[in-house]
């Protein structure tokens, strides 16, 4: 203990600023301090609610893509809300914009890769208010699905500013029932992975509820399957071999309608379907008649997102949570080194899965979930690492991984060791339910953890912990938030979702709140070193009823991306009355999720 107490009173000093200088490192502990990198500047924009969107004075901030841009044809007639089909949205960019990638290819040309996570049904089409779901037909759901997946575009520089490029060889989509794609990994091809459709059990037709993600350091796509549970439909009895899997992943909602007109979402009829769902899955961007692979030896949960990062003797390290309330944060060790010369394309297959467990002492231990290894053996009814992966959440039961208020990015950040873990809010935890690393009962304001790798050491398996911020109104002694006092009343957020780090190392976070705390949502700025740790500052907001996904840097940190997803949502809302007609407010028009590109007018990187 006295080490440890040594230990945290040397980095309180150094964050106070004894070793203010940049990139000087505590010695003597292998959880050396951060690096304190160059604080934010900008001017803060005000916290409110409107239909538009907001970026400081000085920045701009421009419409990318929106829902329903074509992606092939520059000639193609504009989207249509009123006249929309399978066919034609299937070439159109996709719904409800999440993560964003974005690939270098050279200087002037990059390949941009969206999530599209789920539909909001009634705003997407007209006359859904009544008797929703039912009210659906089945071209509505197959338009659904054609909107989901992914999009890739390339886009090039004009002027300093990435536009795209409508046409490009690289375009492509990926959508939730006509994109096949390869299962591979220690579950592919188990019986429990088989269907009527695939009887190998290695084909699956697509891929939906794709959240956030990550790139890979080998220029592939990740993308997490979340809430693949809220579109299959039926009840299996009890004592079918599936049943207590389905009920420990959600499974099934009266949701969304899919399981009414296509089979294989109806687990009454394909029960080993939903097994084929919530996995990582890895697309090449650079090769868009690829097939992409579901990675199973990532396992399989609501993944929010898989940042990469490599450990000091070159195996890849992803970060994933699994949000749910009172689930878990999990991290991914490959087997084998990446090589730079000869990138071994199926790296992802083989590697160590781990859960975290937060300790009292500032430990996090990462438990393997290794069949063979107590409690992972055939009497807890596990036969095969790939029954491991299938029911991942159960294994991490098992174990005693720490439930955790909704884990959602988990943000490693290669040059400082440091990872950070959002977790959004839950407030179903209860006063006993409490533990060291989810503090607060009732918690709807969410908090960040900072995990702190041993000499960046990705793949430890005992880390250091602390809270960097408990999420909430400052001014309010009942939140017991825990903001630095620089942290003005614009600057405190709520919910934290996704975040990103620039390319001068700062974190940023965005929040995924509903209005919850009465403000839009939006993207922060947050310290994280130096006298300014756990400052937030208030930089982009979202108009009405959107969330803030996919926050993502260009490599010169000149242009920020970032995903506003459901805008015009809220419990009343429909296509014909939505809170906002955001970004175009045409009044014939639902509002659109778009991808919006922000810029300092002056030409400087982002928060300089
Ligand atoms: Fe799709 Fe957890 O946000
Ligand atoms: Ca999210
Ligand atoms: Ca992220």
């Amino acid at each position: 203990m006295d080490s440890i107490m040594a230990m945290r009173l040397k980095r309180r000093a150094v964050l106070g600023g004894m070793l203010a200088t940049a990139g000087l490192l505590a010695t003597g502990s292998s959880f050396s301090a951060p690096a304190t990198v160059l604080p934010f500047s900008f001017p803060e924009i005000p916290r409110g609610v409107d239909g538009n969107h907001h970026v400081p004075e000085g920045y701009v901030a421009e419409v990318l893509l929106k829902w329903g841009d074509h992606l092939f044809d520059i000639r193609a007639p504009e989207f249509d809300p009123l006249n929309q089909s399978e066919a034609s949205q299937l070439q159109r960019f996709g719904y409800n914009n999440d993560y964003i990638g974005f690939l270098q290819l050279d200087s002037e040309r990059g390949l941009l890769c969206v999530n599209h996570e789920y539909p909001s049904t009634r705003l997407m089409f007209p006359g859904i208010s009544d008797g929703f779901p039912q009210s659906l037909k089945l071209e509505h759901v197959l338009i659904e699905m054609a909107a989901l997946g992914g999009s890739v575009i390339e886009l090039r520089r004009q002027h300093s500013q990435w536009k795209p490029v409508i046409g490009s060889a690289f375009n492509r989509r990926i959508s939730a029932h006509k994109t096949p794609m390869r299962l591979t990994g220690p579950a592919a091809g188990h019986d429990r992975m088989k269907t009527s459709a695939d009887m190998e059990g290695t084909l699956v037709a697509g891929t939906f509820n794709n959240c956030a993600g990550g790139m890979t350091p080998w220029g592939t796509w990740l993308m997490a399957e979340e809430n693949f549970n809220l579109h299959f439909l039926g009840d299996l009895p009890k004592t079918h071999p599936e049943a207590a899997n389905h009920e420990r992943y959600g499974l099934s909602t009266t949701f969304f309608a899919w399981g009414h007109f296509v089979d294989r979402f109806n687990v009454e009829k394909e029960p080993n379907e939903p097994n084929r769902h919530g996995w990582i899955v890895e697309v090449d961007p650079r090769a868009p008649a690829s097939m992409p692979r579901k990675r199973t030896a990532l396992g399989r949960f609501k993944h929010e997102g898989a940042e990469t990062v490599l450990a000091p003797d070159g195996r890849v390290v992803i970060y994933m949570g699994d949000d749910q309330r009172f689930d878990y944060v999990y991290k991914f060790v490959t087997r084998d080194a990446y090589n730079r010369d000869t990138p071994n394309p199926d790296l992802l297959d083989n590697g160590t899965l781990f859960v975290a467990r937060f300790g009292a002492d500032g430990y996090v231990d990462w438990l393997p979930l290794r069949f063979g290894e107590a409690p992972l053996v055939p009497a807890n009814g596990f036969e095969s690492q790939a029954d491991v992966l299938i029911e991942t959440r159960r294994a991490a039961d098992l174990l005693e991984a720490t439930p955790m208020d909704r884990p959602e990015d988990v943000q490693p950040h290669q040059d400082s060791g440091r990872v950070w873990v959002m977790l959004t809010n839950n407030h179903l935890r209860k006063a006993q339910q409490v533990n060291v690393a989810n503090p607060r009962a009732n918690n709807t304001a969410g908090h960040i953890i900072e995990i702190i790798e041993p000499d960046r050491d990705f793949a430890a398996t005992r880390s250091r912990w602390e809270i960097l911020v408990q999420c909430g109104n400052p001014a309010d002694r009942q939140a017991q938030s825990t903001w630095n006092q620089a942290t003005s009343a614009n600057g405190w957020f709520t919910s934290p979702d996704n975040g990103a780090i620039d390319p001068m190392g700062r974190l940023w976070v965005a929040t995924d709140d509903g209005q919850a705390a009465g403000a839009a949502d939006g993207l922060w700025a947050l310290e994280t070193s130096g006298q300014g740790r756990g400052t937030g500052k208030a930089f982009f907001r979202a108009p009405m009823g959107a969330e803030v996904c996919g926050p993502q840097f260009s490599p010169d940190g000149k242009t920020l991306f970032v995903s506003v997803q459901h805008p015009g949502d809220g419990k009343q809302a429909t296509f014909e009355n939505p809170t906002t007609r955001w970004p175009d407010f045409d009044s014939q028009s639902p509002p659109s999720p778009s991808v919006v590109a922000i810029r300092q007018l002056n030409g400087k990187p982002v928060g300089v």
